[in-house]
């Protein structure tokens, strides 16, 4: 008997679990690999599918999304949807979706691990020790800024800022967060509304949370920077074209910002190569949502959107609707 299980395309590994439900339940277009497709691997593979699980690696344009008739549905395998045109989606009558809130507190927790690592110098320390030279406790080695009591600015209060601005609390925090509409806090908790500049002008730390669109690239620019705390670090868990790197490196080598923690660059996996020799910098490579917990969360998410959609019911994650 022929297999009718839909055919699916999937443009990287994922954790093994959601591995196990999708080859459950899908015939694979083809073997994916742990890195990204190439656009036209990844074009040839839309062409075949009915739906598709990508990440935020691959640009789906409406060059990619020629001859993909038969494709129904793009299930983003993230929460942030700017590598997918969402225009050219609906022209074509493709389904996209999102996954949130289960990456929710894997980032705020990363955003707050730069922070922390950021202000005390963890990395330089761990290299220090690391490289056999540590001669012995002094009063002024790898001296690093109080996090406690100081005021936190939070760049976008969706689902992420407001769980980054809910940790603030356990450190005594003022939180000042710049957001279209007020946040209400939680009840033990005051947050306060304020526009960009007087959040980057009064924040001692502040953490961007906010979508790429066309609207918040390079949101944080020369001007941006310039208006921030000589003591201010920065820390970025959101997309890394939010902020012109270029114009970050000048403010850190000029010592017009402190420092910065970064998870996300412009162009990914390519560092600016200043970032990397500067020692007040903390750079991961884009771990927000890279928990357990989160990615195999994040893969039934899009297995549950895919279900829905090949099922004729509304995918419960679309961030477009094209029908
Ligand atoms: C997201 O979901 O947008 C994250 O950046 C993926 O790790």
């Amino acid at each position: 008997m022929s297999d009718q299980r839909p055919l699916l395309y999937l443009s990287r590994l994922l954790p093994d679990p959601v591995m196990a439900k999708i080859r459950e339940r899908y015939r694979l277009v083809e073997e994916p690999g742990d890195l990204s497709p190439s656009p036209s691997s990844l074009q040839a593979g839309l062409r075949e599918a009915v739906a598709a699980i990508v990440t935020l690696s691959e640009r789906i344009d409406g060059d990619t999304l020629v001859g993909a008739s038969r494709l129904r549905i793009l299930a983003n395998y993230a929460v942030g949807y700017n590598n997918v045109d969402l225009t050219a989606a609906h022209g074509r009558g493709v389904i996209v979706t999102n996954t949130p809130d289960v990456l929710t507190d894997a980032t705020a927790d990363l955003t707050w691990a730069l922070l922390l690592a950021t202000a005390r110098r963890v990395v330089e320390g761990d290299a220090l020790v690391r490289a056999g030279g540590w001669t012995g406790w002094t009063a002024t080695q790898l001296l690093g800024v109080e996090v406690a009591g100081r005021t936190l600015g939070i760049i976008g209060m969706g689902r992420i800022g407001q769980a980054v601005a809910q940790r603030a609390a356990g450190f005594r925090m003022r939180v000042l967060y710049q957001a279209r509409r007020p946040i209400p806090p939680p009840l033990s908790g005051t947050w306060e509304l304020r526009t960009l500049s007087e959040v980057l002008r009064q924040a001692d730390f502040i953490s961007i949370h906010v979508p790429l669109t066309d609207t918040t690239r390079h949101l944080i620019g020369r001007a941006e920077l310039a208006l921030m705390r000589q003591t201010a670090v920065l820390i970025n868990t959101a997309r890394g074209p939010i902020v012109d790197e270029a114009a970050l490196v000048e403010a850190l080598q000029k010592r017009t910002l402190a420092g910065a923690g970064l998870d996300v660059y412009e162009e990914e996996p390519r560092i600016h190569p200043r970032l990397l020799v500067l020692p007040q910098v903390v750079l991961l490579p884009h771990l927000g949502s890279a928990t357990w917990s989160a990615r195999i969360q994040m893969g039934m998410i899009c297995l549950q959107n895919i279900e829905a959609v090949l099922g004729g019911r509304p995918a419960p994650n679309a961030v477009n609707d094209s029908r």
